[in-house]
């Protein structure tokens, strides 16, 4: 596959520096927004023909590096058992874990309960067009169950979680255990069905104190980076909010780094082993300015690029809801019409 996305991550020269983005389907696209008119998020999920049509729209209609699968982090307890429904609000479990007697006892996770994602891929990949990677992905666990036992999600500061996670750290690590397992399963699914590059999404990773991140939850982010590096796929890791944590981040962790963006690339760069590529990190706000503005910025992340180029473009974190489209198509542009020499 010609991909300049695909030889940055494997560390090979390329003309230009890659350029995708986190959530760029579901959020800014106009033709993303008129399928939601028509469909819900759970029947575009689960019909193979949907996902693989929206999991494409962002190559066709922004004219990105990469696909990334479309679906969610949530389908982890979804296929534990919790039931789940997508609302305005955000995703909503039936009974989060932090009002369940016995948690481990009430969770019935089946592998097979993914099925309908695999068959997702198996058409993207029928259906991309010619060097076009796709990016497979899932939460890991401390995001995932923050979700699980909080209940409620995006209109959430997760607090009443985060207490339950210091009220029941026995629990809580065998929780981490469960959802490990099942992750390492998916993770080696979605490989044999042929995803081309992997990220893991800790939307949560400034939850909680450092020491406990690297106790509780570290530990399953190495195991399952081993299981998609074994397997020749890169991995790219996104620990948004973990600050000074970047410090118990090593080359067991990840390929790539994705950097949030509240941390400089350049301190990233000076923290980090140099081992370790790194991607982003524009505040996915300054797409609310204006293009000169944009430029400005812009321009910034390709000197960091062009001094370091083991770097991949992305923004510090996903396309807010109401981005205009003109300004994530001008941002492709602009980055795609760089050159490294
Ligand atoms: O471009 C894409 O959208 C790719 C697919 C994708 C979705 N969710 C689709 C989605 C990806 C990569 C995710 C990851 C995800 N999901 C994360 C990690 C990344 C991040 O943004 O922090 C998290 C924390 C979730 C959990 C989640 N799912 C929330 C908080 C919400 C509600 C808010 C929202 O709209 O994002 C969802 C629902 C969801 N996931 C939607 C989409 C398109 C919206 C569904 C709807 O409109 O009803």
């Amino acid at each position: 596959m010609h991909s300049v996305f695909i030889d940055t991550l494997k560390g090979k020269a390329t003309s230009r520096p890659p350029v995708w983005y986190m959530r760029q389907a579901g959020r800014v696209l106009p033709s993303y927004l008129n399928l939601k008119e028509k469909h819900s998020f759970w029947e575009m999920m689960k019909s193979p023909e949907l996902a693989a049509k929206v999991t494409l729209l962002p190559v066709y209609d922004l004219g990105v590096d990469a696909a990334i699968l479309f679906s969610d982090i949530l389908v982890i307890p979804y296929a534990m058992g919790m039931g789940l429904d997508f609302t305005a609000n955000g995703p909503v479990f039936e009974k989060p874990i932090r009002l369940i007697d016995k948690p481990l006892d009430a969770l019935h996770p089946n592998p097979d309960n993914l099925n309908y994602i695999y068959s997702a891929i198996d058409e993207i990949l029928n259906k991309r067009p010619a060097n076009t990677p796709l990016i497979g992905f899932c939460g890991a666990p401390l995001t995932v169950l923050s979700f699980m036992i909080q209940g409620l999600g995006s209109r959430s500061d997760f607090s009443d979680a985060v207490k339950w996670m210091f009220a029941h750290k026995q629990e809580l690590k065998k929780l981490v255990e469960e959802v490990t397992e099942l992750t390492l399963i998916y993770v080696k699914n979605q490989i044999r069905h042929g995803i081309d590059a992997f990220q893991l999404f800790e939307t949560n990773a400034g939850l909680i104190p450092n020491d406990f991140y690297a106790e509780v939850f570290l530990p399953s982010v190495e195991k399952i980076a081993q299981a998609v590096r074994e397997e020749a796929v890169p991995f790219i890791f996104f620990p948004k909010g973990i600050g000074n944590g970047l410090e118990m981040i090593s080359p067991a962790h990840a390929d790539f780094l994705s950097i949030d963006w509240l941390t400089p690339m350049e301190l990233a760069r000076k923290i980090l082993d140099p081992k370790i590529g790194l991607q982003g990190n524009l505040d996915p706000r300054l797409l609310f300015a204006s293009q000169a503005a944009i430029e400005t910025e812009l321009k910034k992340h390709l000197a960091f690029g062009r001094k370091h180029q083991n770097w991949i473009f992305n923004l510090g974190h996903g396309f807010l809801p109401g981005t205009p489209f003109d300004n994530a198509r001008f941002v492709t542009d602009w980055v795609k019409n760089q050159e490294w020499r």
